[in-house]
């Protein structure tokens, strides 16, 4: 089943043409972090207006490479959400215009499943698993017994651990997005130069790294980076306690939980220093990590393929219209 998936939730457009929710024909992605990274975040309203200028190159592109017309697509998939309305508006209307033309099956797809969902298309996975999703507007512990039924557990009570990134490294003239160049920067730096706190919030599932943030800020009001090494151990201390917090309290949940499988989802999951602690510390538990590879961590339309492929198996898919119903969700609960 060959499923055209669009994904345009935030600020990357991306179209993916996958097939029985494994196989990436092409998962072209344009992102726009050359336009937002001036301004030190996304602008919705840029944004939004760079999906309608390349959504359908964007499409055109991912059918090119797959080697197919729309004849041989069996059914479109799109986020509905969550994320920025206008954004996910652009995608939602390409995929409806396709839909309404080659009379195809369009499903709709939580743009947080599409992450976790990002697991299936490279390893062999099956629920029940526990999930660190941890991306630019998420973190959040979840449970998913079976395929598209989930319990989250507990979530961020204020700054999303990408979103902690990001602003500590604005804060730091580092640039936007703020994740990959601390990822880089922090190998060169001592993760124990500064003993930032911990914020596990005990006899919670829930996390929250504004304070985490906010120590970074009092820091470096009174010990402005001197040096390209010093501001490497202030980003590498930063980085340590998020990943402590985030390798620790998964684990500890999972063995409550009596989960044998973790799996990682969203943006932060690409990061390297976290990859690494997490595998040396599930490394005797019985529980066996899984996570993306890179260009699945973060946004792209190919787990949003692999989640529709997933969530309409076994039901009979035919076009309707009342498929071209549906509304763009900017606050879409999993
Ligand atoms: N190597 C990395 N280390 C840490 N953070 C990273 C890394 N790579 C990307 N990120 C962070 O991941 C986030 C982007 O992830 P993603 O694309 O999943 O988020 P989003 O789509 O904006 O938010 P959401 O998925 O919650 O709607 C950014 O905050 C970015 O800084
Ligand atoms: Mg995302």
């Amino acid at each position: 089943m060959n499923i055209l998936a669009i994904e345009t939730s935030c600020d990357d457009t991306s179209a993916s043409v996958v097939q029985d929710g494994k196989n990436i024909l092409s998962n072209v992605i344009s992102s726009q972090i050359a336009i937002h990274s001036k301004y030190g975040g996304v602008v919705p309203e840029l944004a939004s207006r760079h999906h309608l200028e390349n959504i359908n190159f964007v499409i055109a592109a991912a059918l090119k490479k797959a080697h197919l017309r729309m004849t041989d697509i069996d059914a479109l998939a799109v986020t509905q959400g969550p994320g920025l309305v206008g954004s996910l508006l652009a995608g939602i209307m390409a995929a409806k215009t396709l839909a309404l033309l080659y009379r195809l099956p369009l499903i709709p797809v939580n743009h947080i499943e599409g992450h976790i969902y990002a697991n299936f298309i490279e390893h062999q996975l099956k629920p029940p698993f526990l999930a660190l999703v941890i991306s630019g507007g998420h973190t959040e512990l979840i449970i998913q017994r079976e395929l598209a039924h989930y319990q989250i557990l507990g979530r961020t009570r204020d700054d999303a651990v990408g979103e902690a990134y990001d602003k500590v490294a604005k804060l730091l003239g580092l640039g936007y997005p703020g994740g990959p160049v601390i990822d880089r920067l922090a190998k060169q730096g001592d993760p124990n130069f500064v003993k930032f706190p911990r914020p596990y919030l005990p006899g919670t599932y829930d996390f929250s790294f504004s304070g985490l943030k906010t120590s970074v800020v009092n820091y470096v009001s009174k010990h402005p980076a001197s040096s390209v090494q010093h501001l490497a151990d202030v980003v590498a201390s930063f980085q340590q306690a998020v990943i402590e917090v985030l390798v620790n309290k998964t684990i500890a949940t999972a063995q409550k939980m009596k989960m044998k499988k973790v799996v990682l989802a969203g943006g932060v999951a690409a990061n390297s220093a976290l990859r690494s602690l997490f595998a040396a510390k599930i490394k005797n538990t019985g529980i066996r990590l899984y996570y993306p590879s890179l260009i699945l961590c973060t946004d792209n339309a190919a787990m949003v393929g692999s989640a529709a492929y997933y969530r309409s198996k076994n039901k009979k898919l035919k076009y309707h219209q009342e498929m071209l119903t549906f509304k763009a969700e900017p606050n879409l609960q999993i």
